[in-house]
């Protein structure tokens, strides 16, 4: 080996070592975050589990809206192997790549960085289209949803979850022992419900004590022509 092509070995070895190294640190973070919240009683992961209980099996390819730091994207990742995820800040989805590094499934994300109220991908793309805990902090809820439904594929399935009104509670308490404020406009689920229901989709909705999930299987291409 040559010493231009050892230096190159060395280079690349420290920079994943330096990688790596931010990964460990940002999960130490988390983890230290998770403890604060569970002080008040919220269990983050649980949260997360409770969705895909609900959600699984989801058929790909899987689009996930506001990846925010990572936490659903990179636990549905261990599920599914084809997800491409959104948001509109690079600086919350770096968190996000970082998590998923360090816990392997990185090669299974696609983050891409874009405004979920203009998609970037043709009509009917997607197997399923999901998001957690993300429409609250949306100037435009009702217009992501239109994107959301505008990218699902015929028969396929769509997952919002969202905080219950108890969720917004606990999270105002904590957020209020941090000295923020958590914004929380009313949810849209209920109108959604009915527009999905209009639409032909099968619909579900679940809510535990923190989180409310609502489940829609879209109708299939013979199902739509039936529609009155
Ligand atoms: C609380 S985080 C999402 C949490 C994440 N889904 C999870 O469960 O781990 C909310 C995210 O919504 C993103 N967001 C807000 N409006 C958006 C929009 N119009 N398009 C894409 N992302 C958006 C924010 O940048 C933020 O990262």
């Amino acid at each position: 080996m040559n010493t231009k092509n050892r230096v190159d070995l060395v280079d690349s070895g420290n920079r994943h070592s330096a990688q790596a190294e931010e990964a460990r640190l940002n999960h130490a973070r988390r983890a230290e975050r998770d403890a604060f919240f569970r002080r008040f009683g919220y269990d983050s992961d649980a949260a997360v589990e409770f969705v895909l209980a609900k959600a699984l099996p989801l058929p790909g390819p899987v689009l996930d809206i506001a990846t925010g730091k990572g936490r659903f994207v990179v636990a549905l990742a261990r599920h599914c192997t084809e997800v491409t995820t959104v948001d509109i800040s690079a600086n919350e989805q770096r968190f996000a790549r970082l998590e998923a590094a360090h816990v392997g499934v990185a090669g299974r994300i696609r983050f891409v960085i874009r405004d979920a109220a203009k998609l970037p991908w043709r009509s009917a793309r997607f197997g399923a289209v999901v998001s957690m805990n993300a429409f609250h902090h949306m100037d435009n809820p009702d217009r992501v949803f239109a994107e959301m439904l505008r990218v699902l594929r015929p028969g396929g399935k769509l997952v919002l979850a969202d905080f219950t009104v108890g969720g917004f509670r606990l999270m105002d308490k904590i957020h209020r022992a941090e000295g923020r404020i958590h914004p929380h406009p009313p949810s849209r689920f209920a109108p959604w419900k009915v527009s999905l229901l209009r639409l032909g989709f099968r619909v579900k909705r679940f809510r535990g004590c923190y989180q409310d999930v609502l489940i829609a299987v879209a109708p299939t291409i013979s199902a739509v022509k039936r529609l009155p």
